[in-house]
């Protein structure tokens, strides 16, 4: 059974709903960066404050700034895991990579969940994050294109990644994405 996943897909796909049902029932380490910064800027610290104006706009928090964070976790953590919402640009990926290699572990399998862009505003519109206003999303949505989707070549090319499709609902997906587990 792969237990060192990565999760890739367009904001609103629905990684974090699928990371925190599959990483409850197989044991895993969910680290999704997102979940994390949003923490820092709770709790009001110099990282937070740092990362809250560039997260309200929707761009993409410093790659040294994140990195820290996720190899401070994988550093301390021996088991399964699951990235969700990391890496976010290829500078990340690489920097994954490296840090995989380091630690001796290497991922198992990239799942790319796939979800038309007017469902993923539906969906991003209906929940009401504090960065889930139409223009904010809207660029997020091109931070994602323009970012974001070059990894789907560079885990391609490892021969790691395997689409989903996102629609449906959300035991169908989990379903499709248990199916590739194995
Ligand atoms: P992050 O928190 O990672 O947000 P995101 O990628 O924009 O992803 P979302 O949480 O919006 O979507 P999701 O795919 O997880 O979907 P979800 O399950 O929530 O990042 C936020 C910000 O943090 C970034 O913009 C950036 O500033 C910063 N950041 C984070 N990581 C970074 C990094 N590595 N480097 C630099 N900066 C970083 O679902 C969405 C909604 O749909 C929910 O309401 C859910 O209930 C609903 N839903 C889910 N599944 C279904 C379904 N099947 N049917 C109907 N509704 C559904």
């Amino acid at each position: 059974m792969k237990n060192r996943l990565l999760f890739l897909g367009p904001p609103g796909a629905g990684k974090g709903t699928q990371a925190q049902l599959l990483s409850a029932s197989h044991h895993l380490l969910h680290l999704s960066t997102g979940d994390l910064l949003r923490a820092e800027v709770q709790a009001g610290t110099p990282l937070g404050q740092e990362a809250e104006a560039v997260m309200a706009r929707g761009e993409l928090v410093s790659d040294d700034l994140v990195l820290a964070i996720v190899r401070h976790r994988l550093e301390a953590h021996s088991g399964g895991w699951l990235l969700d919402g990391f890496p976010r640009n290829l500078p990340q990926a690489i920097a994954l990579d490296g840090l995989l290699a380091e630690l001796g572990q290497s991922i198992e399998l990239v799942v790319l969940m796939e979800l038309e862009e007017p469902q993923l505003l539906l969906r991003l519109l209906g929940r009401g994050r504090a960065d889930d206003n139409e223009a904010v999303i809207r660029h997020r949505l091109e931070v994602y294109r323009d970012q974001t989707a070059p990894l789907i070549a560079h885990y391609q090319a490892q021969s790691l990644l395997r689409s989903v499709e996102a629609s449906g609902t959300v035991d169908e997906i989990s379903a499709r994405i248990a199916s590739l587990l194995s």
